[in-house]
């Protein structure tokens, strides 16, 4: 089965579970997954259950769409997603995007944790992504263009909407939450980044550095949506005085900044 008849037995089937028009999707990262307790009448669906989607294989990990309302407007929440540090292909890490495009959804807002390479910044902040710097390794348009799903060599001058940008700011500011903005690099993990690693990646132009977001956007972009990306600061990744990190360290920072990353998303989600 091509890519195109995957997406499209994995759309029919949402779209028979939710037959309503949806006008943004949401990718949660770590520290959003409990906005899904705020979404309202709302069906989930497990990623195991739509056919042709990608399944978790690591235990305990969320691994569902769900579909709802959340600030008067109709939502597709992506709970769970796949990160290319896991072994999964990129077509893998980004098939929900294809699928959400496929729904006849144009706008989506995608989150992550990450760490803050620019001195301004402190664990626990929010930034808005204006750019990105694709060091993966890879990029997931690699391999046989389907113009169906947009151009082969598709223009990236402006994959972070500017009007996102400007919403999110004005809604920051209406709701006295403190945002960053900057550029986002994605590298493949799944180490977290060596001192020289670090210094390098601030030199180049990084504000924040992550493992997934990118290969998404790209594919979002690809297609023509519109994309808003935002990153939760959860350490800082500073070359002098870096200190010992792990998974713990970020998942307790993300839980702290939770409830502000939480609000400031529903506020967008009701003007966009
Ligand atoms: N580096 C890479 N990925 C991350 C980090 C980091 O410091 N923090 C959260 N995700």
């Amino acid at each position: 089965m091509n890519m195109l008849e995957k997406i499209k037995y994995s759309s029919d089937y949402l779209k028979k579970m939710y037959s309503k028009k949806i006008d943004i999707a949401v990718i949660l990262g770590t520290g959003l997954g409990s906005i899904v307790d705020e979404i309202e009448n709302k069906v989930v669906i497990q990623y195991k259950d739509i056919p042709e989607f990608p399944t978790s294989t690591v235990q305990g990990h969320a691994g569902e769409i769900i579909i709802g309302n959340i600030s008067g407007k109709n939502i597709l929440a992506m709970n769970g997603r796949f990160h290319y540090y896991e072994g999964y292909h990129m077509d893998q890490v980004t098939f929900g995007v294809r699928v959400i495009k496929a729904l006849g959804i144009d706008n989506i807002i995608i989150t992550n944790a990450a760490g803050g390479m620019n001195p301004n910044f402190s664990a626990g902040d929010l930034m808005i992504i204006e750019d990105h710097i694709n060091l993966t390794g890879n990029n997931p348009l690699i391999g046989h263009n389907f113009e169906e799903l947009g151009p082969r060599f598709p223009d990236m001058s402006n994959a972070y909407t500017r009007g996102f940008v400007d919403l999110i700011s004005k809604c920051a500011e209406d709701l006295n939450i403190k945002v960053q903005k900057g550029t986002y690099v994605a590298v493949s993990g799944p180490t977290y980044e060596t001192p020289a690693e670090l210094k390098m990646l601030r030199i180049i132009g990084g504000d924040a550095v992550g493992m997934s977001t990118v290969p998404e956007v790209i594919v979002a972009s690809h297609a023509g949506m519109k994309v808003l990306g935002v990153s939760c600061i959860t350490d800082m990744a500073l070359p002098d005085s870096l200190e010992p990190l792990d998974h713990e360290k970020v998942m307790d920072t993300a839980e702290k900044a939770k409830v502000q990353f939480i609000s400031l998303i529903k506020e967008v989600i009701k003007r966009i």
